[in-house]
């Protein structure tokens, strides 16, 4: 594969690889869409043994025996990751350890920059509070879920049940286990038409191994992310610790390395375009059941003033941590976490567009309707206008809640003194010292300052229409009129009165008499100002949206066994929901604009290209520039070069980060961490064209590991198949 992307380049050997080159891209685009659930896998199996499959759903996912799944981890609960070694090595993405990474940084120590890399299990760092989940076994329970409902009975009656029935399942599940380290969770499936039950196991003793440099594991920075072509060694090493009789334990010296029941097999044997991969792990949220105007307001509503806001945020953090080296520490998680989600709305508003997706539901739903009347089933009939008509409800209160979140919590200030507030009240002032210890190692008032300028003068603008969704009385005191200027003096007031955004001041308000702390806090400006917005959202924005969104989930639950039978050959699949699901496909590339093809698989060559020591975002370490000069690949060298990352028609979403990419064999071909910015709008639609997964291909993580890291130990712990 390798050879034919050299060879495109030379003219005399064009004629056989252009001919593979047109193969590859005729290959029939494949409807690969789908994130299942591993117990009912089954049904999927033939499909995935046509696209070459090698194992059975036994192997997927069992209870009786070590399958697959229980090599995977829920990482921190927003990412996924996969146990590589019997003695509980884990891998996962970099972006998802960057955190952990970040905070054991700093300017003398600075791991994000330099990378890091335990010598012994002695030099691995704990990291307080971050767990990993291992599901041990799911079921279906809708009939005990359901079990006292009858069609009769309100729906406030049948929430009542339900409820009644999920904690006594729960309850019973869990019988006399540590809740500490175990934990069942029961969650609906198609909008409340099914229940399943997941038992889980938790680990609380999870320490940092290895992590290559952010100009290794976040190459390409926010420049390349979402995107294809990209060169981003995206992975970090973790090692689970359990107690000595092999049980989750919370951090202690004692602790060893855990034993798993199941670990995954290496595969260096590479892959080529077409080859079976498989993704196993936790999506987060999908919505692909939608309705055409809840797309509608996401894609030309929502997300482009979400992406005006945070343009404004991310504008001030760039300027500011270019300046200085610890505020370029202090603010890159931040900033990376306000980055994505901005960039990926761009391209998931943009992709709605192209795939045309509100048109399509719109005929789809017109479709439905002469169905519905045709067949004279009433409830049917009056589905769709009952449904717009609560879109049109939730709208104004749904925008308003986002706008609350994106500009005034987006001010760490005013969310500081919230939670402070909040945190006091609840857990006492020692809690509240370390929350406020943990708050200014990353606080830089200079950024704050200017972000609460400029996000209260657009978010005023914006809320105009939406006057009686604000609260009478934000400022300290007084309203406010939307000039400019006013909220520059305001700011200027703010952030020099406020004790909150000083954090000496903090920490002597914290010591005093726990009586006057709560009375002391509640006088501070920041607390001022902000309390009326919280208030105005708790009492007023978010119960209208919980009574909406009930009514809109109900009318779901029957929209749902409607398309059911309306569209009958279509095989459905719940939504995302944070529940681990198996989704399959190919590696192939894609065309993502006229004229234009992308090769599945990138390379070490493309670094070298990208490589920029001007550029922060491509500036990589000499060591890589000394290794690529003397091409000493070692091991790791495939077809005269090293393979890096490569795309294929998995259908995966986020919280997919860090989930093992497996091959026909079930063994690990890499780690997946992106998707491609035309497909990102594949959690409300799945266009089998333009949608592709990205994920770091194991070799170059090896290579990484061996050549930049030196931790060949490392290498000896694992199974590799070459
Ligand atoms: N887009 C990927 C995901 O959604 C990677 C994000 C981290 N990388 C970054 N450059 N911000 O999580
Ligand atoms: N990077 C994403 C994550 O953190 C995965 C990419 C996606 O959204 O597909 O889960």
């Amino acid at each position: 594969m390798f050879k034919i992307y050299y060879k495109l380049f030379c003219a005399e050997s064009l004629r056989f690889p252009t001919l593979l080159f047109l193969l590859l891209f005729l290959l029939p685009a494949r409807a690969d869409e789908g994130m299942w659930l591993p117990m009912l896998i089954q049904k999927k199996i033939p499909q995935m043994q046509e696209l070459g499959f090698r194992l059975t759903a036994e192997d997927i996912y069992s209870v009786n025996r070590a399958c697959l799944k229980d090599a995977i981890v829920h990482f921190g609960g927003g990412c996924t990751g996969e146990v590589i070694s019997a003695e509980g090595l884990l891998i996962t993405n970099h972006h998802c350890g960057y955190g952990q990474i970040q905070a054991h940084s700093s300017v003398e120590h600075d791991y994000l920059k330099d990378g890091f890399w335990a010598r012994t299990k002695d030099e691995e760092l704990p990291n307080k509070g971050l767990t990993v989940t291992f599901l041990r076994r799911m079921e279906d329970v809708t009939e005990q879920v359901l079990e006292g409902v009858t069609d009769q009975m309100s729906e406030v009656e049948r929430q009542g049940i339900i409820e009644a029935n999920i904690k006594k399942i729960s309850e019973e599940t869990l019988g006399d286990m540590d809740p500490k380290f175990h934990s069942v969770r029961i969650t609906p499936a198609y909008y409340g038409n099914q229940y399943f039950l997941y038992l889980n196991e938790i680990f609380r003793d999870i320490r940092l191994v290895g992590a290559p440099p952010s100009s290794i594991g976040k190459f390409g920075g926010d420049t390349d992310n979402w995107m294809w072509p990209r060169h981003t060694g995206d992975f970090s090493l973790f090692r689970i610790y359990a107690n000595v009789d092999n049980q989750p334990a919370e951090y202690s010296d004692d602790n060893v390395p855990y034993r798993p029941r199941y670990h995954f097999t290496i595969s260096a044997k590479g892959l080529k375009p077409g080859d079976f991969t498989m993704v196993y792990g936790y999506p987060g949220r999908t919505r692909q059941y939608v309705l055409s105007p809840a797309v509608d307001y996401i894609a030309n509503r929502s997300n482009p003033q979400k992406i005006r806001l945070r343009s404004l945020r991310l504008d001030v953090m760039n300027r500011e941590q270019a300046k200085d080296p610890a505020v370029r520490i202090q603010y890159s998680s931040k900033n990376a976490g306000v980055s994505n989600a901005w960039k990926k709305w761009q391209g998931e508003s943009r992709g709605i567009l192209n795939a045309r997706t509100i048109g399509k539901k719109e005929a789809f739903e017109k479709r439905f309707q002469q169905w519905a009347e045709a067949s004279g089933h009433q409830e049917y009939i009056t589905l769709i206008p009952r449904l717009k008509e609560l879109y049109s409800q939730l709208e104004p209160y749904l925008f308003a809640s986002e706008m609350y979140t994106e500009a005034v919590m987006a001010v760490e200030l005013l969310r500081f003194a919230n939670t402070l507030e909040s945190t006091v009240e609840r857990s006492g002032t020692a809690r509240a010292a370390e929350v406020a210890e943990r708050f200014f190692k990353d606080y830089y008032k200079p950024i704050d300052q200017e972000i609460f300028e400029l996000l209260f003068t657009e978010f005023y603008r914006i809320m105009e229409p939406f006057g009686d969704l604000l609260p009478s009385d934000p400022a300290i005191g007084e309203p406010l009129p939307a000039e400019a200027s006013r909220f520059a003096v305001l700011a200027e007031y703010l952030y020099s009165n406020s004790a909150l955004a000083d954090r000496q001041k903090t920490m002597d308000l914290l010591a005093k008499d726990p009586a006057s702390v709560l009375t002391l806090i509640r006088q501070d400006p920041a607390f001022r100002l902000v309390s009326p917005f919280v208030v105005k959202n708790r009492d007023k924005i978010q119960p209208r949206i919980r009574d909406i969104n009930r009514e809109l989930n109900l009318l779901y639950r029957t929209w749902m066994q409607a398309i059911m039978e309306f569209d009958s050959d279509r095989i459905f699949y719940p939504d995302a929901n944070s529940t681990l699901r198996v989704t399959y496909g190919t590696v192939q590339g894609y065309s993502p604009a006229d004229a234009v093809m992308y090769l599945p698989v990138s390379t070490i060559e493309g670094i070298m290209q990208k490589d920029d020591p001007h550029i922060f975002d491509y500036d990589i370490p000499q060591s890589l520039r000394d290794i690529y000069a003397a091409r000493d690949f070692g091991r790791w060298e495939t077809d005269g070069t090293v393979p890096v990352c490569f795309i294929a028609t998995n259908h995966t979403s986020g919280g997919n980060s860090g989930s093992p990419v497996l091959n026909a064999d079930g063994h690990l071909l890499g780690l997946n961490f992106d998707r491609v910015w035309e497909g990102t709008m594949s959690d409300i639609e799945f266009d089998p064209s333009v949608c592709r997964n990205i994920s770091v291909d194991i070799r170059y993580v090896l290579f990484i590991i061996d050549k930049i890291g030196n931790a060949n130990y490392l290498l000896d712990e694992l199974d590799i198949s070459e």
